[in-house]
């Protein structure tokens, strides 16, 4: 049973270390692996704003870092209190790792769970590329 409370929580105080001098929107994500580990990250903007880093993949990056790779689930939270649904490249780098459920929360109280296959239907991947 995913503690989607928990997730969104912890997702919630990462998002307060955003950097974002230049959108002012500050994004949190927490992943949750299989084994129960949890990582979380932030997005960070850039002046060259290409090379801005999502939260999410920020909180992937975490992970995998950390030796971890197989996810059961990501939580979304973002400052404008509304559900903040993941932007196109973070579901294919998020849809590299198989069919995660994605939680998009405007707080602990009022969340919705979709997986990756809904958000990202007939996704790229490794099996494409021959
Ligand atoms: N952002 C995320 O962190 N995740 C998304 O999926 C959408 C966009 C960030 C990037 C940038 O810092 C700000 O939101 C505005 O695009």
């Amino acid at each position: 049973m995913i503690d989607y409370k928990k997730m969104i929580g912890l997702a919630n105080t990462c998002m307060q270390n955003s950097y974002s001098p230049y959108s002012h929107f500050k994004v949190g994500a927490c992943v949750l692996t299989k084994s129960g580990k949890y990582f979380v990250g932030t997005n960070i903007e850039n002046a060259s704003f290409g090379a801005t880093i999502c939260a999410e993949r920020s909180a992937i990056s975490s992970a995998i870092s950390q030796g971890e790779k197989d996810f059961a689930c990501i939580a979304i939270v973002s400052s404008s209190g509304e559900y903040t649904p993941p932007c196109g490249i973070c579901r294919q780098v998020l849809s590299e790792f198989g069919d995660l459920e994605i939680v998009l929360a405007k707080d602990e109280n009022n969340f919705k769970v979709y997986t990756l296959k809904n958000l990202l239907p007939n996704n790229f991947d490794a099996g494409d590329i021959k």
